[in-house]
């Protein structure tokens, strides 16, 4: 299968940002924007705005995604939400391992396996990030450190739920940073990725993965980076705030 027949796919995740009054304008001014859209739209936001999300794009093609969940159904976890509380709500995403959880929250690869195993269990769709440091990158460790957090997240998982994943591949340095990596750079480790996903479930299950980019993408940058073979989408953080530039980024990964 080539990058022609997988579906791209634009995420956004709005991180800690926009409350309830602010999600509801970015959302309406999103909607028209994207109506037309050539591939998946997904917003990924806050606990407190996936209610407000949910109900104004019903009937749309903007689908919902919760950032994090937890890996137990319910119990004494204090500040956490199961991936049961998400599907009863009617959300379809969820993001695991985001490297601003694994750097600021103590999340390792043994948890991030535990939520996305969690995650398929109650039926959501997964947006898995992997990624390097800049030390890491400076090291050559690069590939090392994508196939270990890649392998130790998708641990148990079959390939029929393989389906349910979309991995991200978003190096650390180039988050928030405005430093996008190269169109090279991003092609050369999903594509390496994609390698490491052949291995472990073979080469049709390997092509069949959406594989975003994620790191200071943009409107000016995105169809450059879209361009590449192995780079299937993007998850958007700072450029996800703002419909146009959003909307932007879509179209570009329309084309
Ligand atoms: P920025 O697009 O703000 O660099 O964030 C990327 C990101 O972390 C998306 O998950």
């Amino acid at each position: 299968m080539k990058k022609s027949v997988r579906k791209a796919v634009i995420a956004g995740n709005w991180k800690m940002n926009k409350n309830r009054a602010e999600a509801k304008n970015l959302i309406e001014e999103l909607k028209p924007l994207v109506a037309d859209a050539g591939c998946d739209v997904i917003i990924c936001v806050p606990y407190t705005n996936l209610e407000t999300a949910l109900e104004l794009t019903k009937g749309t093609n903007i689908k919902v995604g919760a950032e994090n969940c937890h890996w137990a159904k319910s119990g004494a976890f204090t500040g956490e939400i199961s991936a049961e509380m998400l599907t009863e709500m009617g959300v379809e995403y969820v993001i695991i391992g985001h490297s601003e959880r694994r750097q600021y929250f103590g999340e390792t690869d043994a948890t991030v396996n535990k939520r996305v195993r969690a995650a398929l269990d109650a039926g959501l769709k997964v947006i898995l990030c992997v990624g390097e440091l800049l030390e890491q990158r400076e090291l050559g460790i690069t590939e090392e450190i994508c196939a270990m957090q890649t392998k130790v997240a998708l641990g148990g998982v079959t390939e029929q739920e393989l389906k349910n994943i979309i991995i991200a591949y978003e190096p650390v340095w180039a988050i928030g940073t405005g430093k996008t990596a190269t169109s090279d750079q991003a092609d050369e480790v999903n594509g390496y990725i994609r390698s490491v996903v052949a291995k472990l479930y073979g080469d049709a299950a390997a092509e069949a993965m959406t594989i975003q980019y994620g790191g200071s993408m943009n409107a000016k940058n995105a169809e450059e980076l879209l361009s590449k073979e192995h780079v299937d989408g993007g998850l958007i953080g700072g450029a996800s705030l703002k419909a146009p530039d959003f909307a932007a980024i879509v179209s570009a990964a329309s084309k």
